[in-house]
């Protein structure tokens, strides 16, 4: 099964796509993930982009689509997968529709999950991300480490993500509405757009979005 899951800044999407890849038995790629890795990794491409993660401004198309292609193109991708955080504009979806095509695929299903702003601005000032992997998210209220400022999955250590301050939440909101909402105009036009409200505990949300997923791709 091939998903894409879009939704605000905050909205939930890493908390449930690592949930949903889980059930489904495929992996969950998220570009924000990624570029965070080469970013505390040191690569040229972590150097290249951490200015703008900071901003919370959109890491160019081509080196975006780039990275994407690459992961999608491991193994484990083969027989589907689950993104997170891409496409985030119509440059990039139609890149993605351009790429399946390449190899006969297309995607099966696009996830909206719909949440109120002022619910994504308080889940995002509570949100604690773990510096080993940024996969590991927590919630200060809602999903409290065992140890505070300690992962519980990896034992890293927790922080509060750069991008996660006030002023820069709301340019990514911003660049959100202008840049990403789009493409749920253009999903809708191929039929494959499913939004459910994320505004309700996690594993309501999960099972939200395993009632509306097609069964089996
Ligand atoms: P990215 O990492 O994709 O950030 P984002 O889209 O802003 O999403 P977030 O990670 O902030 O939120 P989320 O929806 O995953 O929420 P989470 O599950 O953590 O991108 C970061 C940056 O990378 C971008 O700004 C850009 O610079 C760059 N980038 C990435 N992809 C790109 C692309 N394709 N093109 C160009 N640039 C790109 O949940 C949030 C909090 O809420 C957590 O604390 C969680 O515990 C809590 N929570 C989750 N669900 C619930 C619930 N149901 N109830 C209560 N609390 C909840
Ligand atoms: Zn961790």
């Amino acid at each position: 099964m091939r998903i894409v899951l879009v939704g605000p800044p905050g909205a939930g999407k890493g908390t449930q796509a690592a949930l949903l890849a889980e059930r489904l038995g495929i992996p969950h790629i998220s570009t924000g993930d990624l570029f965070r890795a080469n970013v505390s990794q040191g690569t040229d491409l972590g150097k290249q982009v951490d200015a703008i993660l900071r901003e919370g401004g959109l890491v160019p198309d081509e080196i975006t689509v780039a990275m994407a292609a690459d992961r999608m193109a491991q193994p484990d991708a083969e027989d589907g997968f689950l993104l997170d955080g891409f496409p985030r504009n119509i440059a990039q979806a139609k890149s993605l529709d351009a790429l399946l095509a390449e190899s006969g695929q297309r995607l099966d299903a696009v996830l909206d999950l719909e949440v109120p702003e002022d619910e994504v601005v308080r889940r995002i000032a509570g949100r604690r991300t773990c510096r080993k992997d940024s996969s590991h998210t927590f919630h200060v209220q809602n999903k409290p480490p065992r140890e505070p400022d300690v992962c519980d999955i990896c034992g890293g250590e927790l922080y509060q993500r750069e991008d996660d301050r006030e002023e820069t939440v709301r340019k990514r909101l911003a660049v959100y509405h202008e840049e990403t909402e789009p493409i749920i105009g253009y999903y809708s036009e191929q039929g494959l757009v499913s939004t459910i409200s994320a505004l309700a505990p996690v594993p309501e949300v999960t099972r939200r979005a395993l009632a509306v997923l097609p069964e089996r791709a």
